[in-house]
């Protein structure tokens, strides 16, 4: 055999090969990327420049030469009834004219095309058949000709149609249909996901582009059902009724079958598109889901399909990338929070860095094993996303610009702030500060006890919970009732008005109901709903504390996490003092413990309601309350089970959403109307 020499660059180009395919593993299998997609985006360029000039080293595995990525063994596969494509990138308007000026040459009908004009989500892409309406079966899109059969975690999506058309009025279903969309999280139920486990002491997800890849490729369908995932779907693979001759047409009859579809641009020539990308690119910030960019469509399918493909991606689209909301920057430091619930958690304080208009100074670093995982050291460069209105985090550290000045961080033994030492509870992956005495907690502790959803002591702001917790005027959330106005108005800042307004404030909020104040306690995992169930439950705050573990975990609702978390909080010794001051200052409401039997003939039974935009006469913790005390169930989102939706001032896109399935709408005067008519028994 003869060996030859390779030069540099073909060195480069096999390295590069190499390295996306362990990217591709990362990202596609593990579900636990390295590196941002920008970055393998500039690599995966680099190989195609390289392989072109040396096509003999463009080998059948190289990861230019598929679009997606193998199977997994441990599901059916499926092979999809047409290939499942993948797009080709455009990062600048020059490269997005190149692009148009290479497809019309191909065909001059370009030059008076118009548009489609998507958001570009990120997400998994999910192919869905359905066979004379029906939902038959579903699957990833794994190498673009034969995916991963995951038909059971698709049926756990609630956005996703089991049957369509899902109106009544919609058009007659096709015989066989096959769609492609993306499955996704929006970024507000990622955070109110992770807050959940915060609670219970559970590991956070890191991003929720991982999160949704990850679950939907779960063999436990039960464990994807906990997930909030969602979907949207953007185009027919086929349809043996025949396809719509546009995109914009195609959006329009998934929609009218019910479908949830992306909102889009129609443009009608290239003006129109540039117009729509500035719209988009300042639009992201304000999306409940991520987007990487835009997918520009040719609308015409017939002059999309006529162009044709190269590689794996069709010459009739194009994703245009918006510039990434991620940096690197130095890890300068990790600190330490203290939360409410003694949970210490780490951050990262870093050499501050513009991404997307706002600089970055600290990012989160969601728990000590991940730390570990990522093998992320002090004075590392490190890679930082930001998305939406996520907190900034950091994505991992870029190993090759290491000097040998970086330490590895191991977590503290003691409080940062009390100094006392952390604890571990067992199968929980946190650290905690168990000092209840620790000033961080108390600060946090009034926090949470004075903040809107629990007592709603207005005009107890974060800095006046510090000042008289540093005054040494409160210990604990029940020193607050026996504050006076003397006291008050030695304090910095505090004249007679305001003081006796706090005071005013503080007294008003003993009339709270008992669900509020069991919230207010801040128990491990007891958020509203599991506080409201409580109240009703147990009536007082005597009962709840002498129930034992196996009636609390018998509550629906209540697992033995929370069960316990109750058990703990009403031993400890500072807590029952907490107790019988708040007893005795008068705060101790009292709920009517509710009969189940009772409960079938409130007049909002069963009902579920779903509230958006602002309301005038209620905030919309009352509002839930209020229903709630009906007998109603107060849910996010919008689907076909919802009764009514109640819209108020500048309602969202569940208000759109709502008339598009033709659910009953109330505005506040119905509303009231409805509440008059309950009192009243007609
Ligand atoms: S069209 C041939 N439209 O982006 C049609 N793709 O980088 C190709 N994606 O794998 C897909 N939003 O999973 C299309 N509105 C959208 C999209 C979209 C997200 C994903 C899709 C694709 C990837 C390509």
């Amino acid at each position: 055999m003869v060996f030859m020499e390779i030069t540099q660059e073909q060195q480069r180009l096999r390295d590069l090969q190499e390295q996306l395919r362990y990217h591709n593993y990362r990202y596609y299998i593990i579900n636990d990327p390295v590196i941002s997609d920008l970055e393998f985006d500039r690599y995966y360029r680099e190989l195609l420049e390289l392989e072109d000039k040396y096509p003999d080293f463009k080998t059948q595995d190289s990861p230019t030469q598929r679009a997606g990525t193998q199977p997994s063994e441990a599901f059916a596969r499926l092979a999809h009834p047409a290939p499942i494509l993948s797009l080709d990138n455009a990062f600048s308007a020059q490269e997005l004219n190149a692009w148009l000026d290479r497809i019309n040459k191909l065909d001059p009908r370009v030059e008076r095309s118009a548009f489609s004009l998507e958001p570009k989500l990120d997400g998994l892409t999910v192919v869905l058949h359905y066979e004379n309406g029906i939902f038959a079966r579903g699957a990833t899109r794994g190498n673009s000709e034969v995916g991963e059969e995951i038909t059971e975690n698709l049926r756990t999506i609630r956005t996703m149609p089991l049957r369509i058309p899902q109106n009544p009025d919609g058009p007659p279903p096709p015989e066989y249909l096959v769609v492609r969309g993306e499955a996704f999280i929006t970024l507000p139920d990622f955070e109110k996901m992770n807050e959940e486990l915060i609670a219970r002491g559970e590991r956070t997800y890191v991003n929720p582009r991982n999160t949704a890849a990850g679950s939907l490729r779960q063999l436990d369908s039960s464990l994807v059902a906990k997930k909030p995932l969602t979907l949207l779907v953007y185009q027919i693979v086929v349809n043996s009724d025949g396809n719509p001759p546009t995109q914009i047409e195609t959006l329009e009859y998934l929609e009218m079958m019910g479908f949830p579809v992306p909102d889009y641009d129609f443009c009608s020539n290239l003006e129109n598109v540039i117009e729509s990308l500035d719209k988009w690119e300042s639009l992201k910030e304000t999306l409940d889901y991520e987007i990487d960019g835009v997918v520009i469509k040719i609308n015409d399918l017939e002059l999309a399909e006529t162009l044709g493909i190269v590689g794996k991606a069709p010459r009739g689209a194009i994703a245009f990338k918006f510039p990434a909301q991620i940096v690197t920057t130095k890890l300068e430091k990790i600190k330490v929070n203290v939360g409410r619930t003694g949970v210490i958690t780490p951050y990262a304080v870093l050499t501050p860095v513009e991404i997307g208009g706002v600089t970055v100074k600290q990012a989160t670093l969601h728990n000590f094993d991940f730390i570990k995982e990522k093998d992320i050291r002090e004075g590392d460069r490190v890679m930082i996303k930001r998305a939406g209105e996520v907190i900034p985090y950091v994505m991992g550290p870029v190993k090759d610009l290491r000097t040998g000045n970086e330490y590895e961080f191991s977590p503290p033994k003691f409080c940062p702030v009390c100094k006392e030492s952390v604890e571990h509870f067992k199968g929980e992956v946190a650290w905690y500060c168990v000092n209840a005495g620790c000033e961080a907690q108390l600060i946090r502790n009034i926090e949470h006890f004075v903040s809107r959803p629990a007592m709603d002591i207005v005009g107890l702001g974060i800095k006046i919970v510090e000042q008289l917790a540093q005054e040494g005027l409160i210990q604990n959330v029940s020193d607050l009732y026996q504050l006076n106005r003397d006291e008050l108005l030695t304090l910095d800042g505090f004249g007679e008005k305001k003081a006796d307004n706090l005071l005013g404030a503080i007294q008003l909020s003993k009339t709270q109901p008992l669900a509020r104040l069991i919230t207010a306690l801040g128990i491990r995992g007891v958020g509203e709903v599991v506080a409201s169930t409580l109240a009703s439950h147990f009536g007082d705050l005597n009962a709840l504390g002498n129930a034992s573990l196996d009636v609390l975990e018998n509550i629906p609702g209540i697992g033995p996490n929370i069960a316990v978390a109750i058990q703990d909080w009403f031993l400890k010794a500072a807590n029952l003092k907490i107790l019988i001051n708040l007893k005795t200052s008068d705060v101790w409401p009292t709920n009517e413990i509710v009969d189940q039997n009772l409960v079938e003939n409130q007049p909002l039974n069963g009902k579920n309601f779903v509230i958006t935009g602002t309301l005038e006469g209620y905030s919309r913790t009352e509002l839930k309350e209020y229903l709630q005390s009906l007998g109603a169930r107060v849910i996010g989102s919008v689907s076909a089970k919802t009764d009514y939706v109640v819209v108020g001032a500048n309602p969202g896109s569940k208000f759109e959403k709502a008339r598009e399935l033709g659910i009953s709408v109330l505005s506040e005067i119905e509303l009231n109307q409805l509440f008059s008519s309950i009192i009243h028994g007609n």
